[in-house]
């Protein structure tokens, strides 16, 4: 198999989620502890990296969705495969995701997990493609912003394979 070619080098990523890191916190000062919640599997890396750059005390929780079936083009339909075992109510929840595409996915995570009683919800994704926006959802958090390429690596996927790279590369 072809190794894909650096789109952002492990330099490049470690130094924005200190950034990102550092941001959260300034947003967070009131508060005793963050919640944050990894979107599996994509953005357990981020997590792993951005939990230990934060210098407030963390929780964590993990939840499970399947955007779409496989191959076919985007619905909107999303499904929780698995759901969080710790609630929300009156914690500051953080939404760590890997990379916001159309938007569908976390536009529909935001609606279920607003309903369950936060005190605040944010959302840090590591990668944003613009471009490719249906719905405008908002994140107050977005490591970098690039042009739409299908990107593998820190995590993310393509058929399961790639997310032990410790770069994000270019698969197309
Ligand atoms: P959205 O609902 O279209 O925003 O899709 C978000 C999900 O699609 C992400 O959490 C990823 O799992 C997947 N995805 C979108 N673009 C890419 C990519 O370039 N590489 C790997 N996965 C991607």
């Amino acid at each position: 198999m072809s190794v894909p070619p650096i789109l952002l080098s492990t330099e490049q990523i470690q130094e924005r989620v200190r950034g990102l890191a550092a941001e959260i916190e300034r947003d967070h000062a009131g508060a005793e502890t963050l919640h944050l919640l990894c979107v599996l599997k994509g953005a357990f890396v981020f997590l792993a990296d951005l939990v230990r750059a934060l210098r407030i005390p963390a929780t964590l929780d993990f939840m499970a969705v399947s955007s779409y079936a496989a191959g076919t083009t985007t619905t909107g339909e999303v499904r929780l495969l698995k759901d969080l075992d710790i609630a929300l109510d009156g914690r500051h929840v953080v939404i760590v995701e890997d990379i916001v595409d159309t938007g569908l996915t976390l536009n529909y995570l935001q609606e279920i997990l607003r309903a369950r009683g936060p005190k605040t919800l944010r959302t840090a994704c590591l990668l944003s493609k613009p471009s490719r926006r249906k719905v405008n959802v908002p994140v107050e958090y977005v490591g970098f912003t690039i042009d739409d390429r299908f990107v593998v690596g820190y995590g993310l996927d393509y058929a399961e394979e790639h997310r032990n790279l410790p770069y994000i590369g270019v698969l197309d």
